[in-house]
Order: C-alpha cells, then sequence, then structure tokens
C-alpha cells in the first residue's frame, strides 16, 4: 500500500467485530504515529487505550450529546483517548504564546498525530473513528487525566465489520486557488 492508497482507501469504520485489538498491534500503530510532525517536536500528544469496563463507563457518562458516539464506544472492543500535554505547543519557553493563534496549536498537532495513528491502524488491517463530540471534561475525571493534560478526541479501533463508500470530496478546482 503506498501513501496514496493509504490515505485515500481509509474510511471512517463505526461497527466492528468482536475481535480484541491486541496491545502489540497498538504499539506498533503508536510507533508509526509518533513520527508525525509537531510544534517545535514538542510531541505533545498521548495515547490512553481504554477498554471494559473504564470504556463503558466513559461510554455512559461521556458522550450525551450524541448516542451514537456513545453506542459506537460500547460496542467496539477498544478506545483511545488522545490527550495532550497543555502549554507546549505554541507557547514560548517563558509560558507566553508564540503566536496569535494562542493555545490552538495544540489541537493542530493533536489532529496531525490522529490522521497519522487512523493511517497506520488502516494499514495494518484496523478500522478507526475520531469523535469529536464528547464532554472534555467528563471525559477528563473518569479518564483521571491530570490538570496539565487535555482530552483533544477520543479514536475507536477495532477490526472493521463493514467498509463504506467514501463520502463525497469537493473538486480540487473548490479547494485550490493560485495565487502570484
Ligand atoms: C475532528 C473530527 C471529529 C469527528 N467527530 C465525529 C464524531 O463525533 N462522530 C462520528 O461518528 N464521526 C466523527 N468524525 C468522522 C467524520 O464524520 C468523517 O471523517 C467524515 O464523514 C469523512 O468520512 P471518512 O472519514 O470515511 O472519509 C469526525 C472526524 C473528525 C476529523
Amino acid at each position: 500500500m503506498n501513501a496514496t492508497e493509504c490515505i485515500k482507501g481509509r474510511r471512517s469504520i463505526r461497527t466492528f467485530t468482536s475481535e480484541p485489538v491486541s496491545h502489540e498491534l497498538l504499539d506498533e500503530i503508536v510507533e508509526v504515529a509518533r513520527f508525525a510532525p509537531s510544534w517545535k517536536n514538542t510531541q505533545i500528544s498521548r495515547y490512553i487505550a481504554v477498554e471494559g469496563a473504564k470504556k463503558a463507563e466513559l461510554a455512559e457518562k461521556c458522550f450525551e450529546a450524541w448516542k451514537g458516539n456513545a453506542d459506537m464506544v460500547a460496542a467496539a472492543p477498544m478506545v483511545i483517548a488522545l490527550t495532550y500535554v497543555k502549554n507546549r505547543s505554541g507557547f514560548e519557553r517563558d509560558g507566553s504564546y508564540s503566536t496569535s493563534k494562542e493555545d490552538r496549536w495544540q489541537n493542530f498537532d493533536t489532529g496531525i498525530a490522529a490522521e497519522a495513528f487512523c493511517l497506520a491502524a488502516y494499514e495494518r488491517g484496523l478500522g478507526t473513528v475520531i469523535l469529536g463530540i464528547f464532554d472534555e471534561f467528563k471525559a477528563a475525571e473518569v479518564l483521571g487525566v491530570p490538570e496539565d493534560r487535555g482530552v483533544a478526541a477520543f479514536i475507536v479501533i477495532g477490526h472493521p465489520a463493514n467498509s463504506p463508500e467514501a463520502p463525497k470530496r469537493k473538486e480540487v478546482s473548490e479547494l485550490v486557488t493560485y495565487l502570484s
């Protein structure tokens, strides 16, 4: 599989078989995802792999805004809490913001890491879906995430039970503007 096939072939997978995700395979995926670029190579992304009773608790308490996500987390073999170390990406050493985007580079870095993670998982035959609709404060509480970390997103992961078609993409002409 080349990079184009990997990027174009990855889909958001929302139904999974009951086969567990081996911890060796998950380590392998993170071993790849850690090569994602980050602000000044700060590497703020951290992965909490959640299974069993803790996953059930997450599903029950953290996805009230959309039951579809709660059901997905409950049914999947594993969910990853993609967390980050606060106050590094986008910050100077003295704690001031480096740019007018202030701390939003944290989300940029974890977004890149999330895509790298999902592509590495896809290359290994696993399905993923990124979840943005959740209560980040309840999630931090349930997971025991310390004050100096934040929860950026969840990534549901498992062995795919289906292979959906790609949702329609915009044409290149709509996406690119050339200026000279
Ligand atoms: C930042 C972000 C948040 C998302 N949040 C959710 C979500 O809460 N629930 C969900 O089912 N899918 C979620 N998705 C998946 C998108 O719906 C999906 O990527 C999009 O429809 C394109 O489909 P594809 O991933 O198969 O190409 C999210 C994706 C991203 C990048």
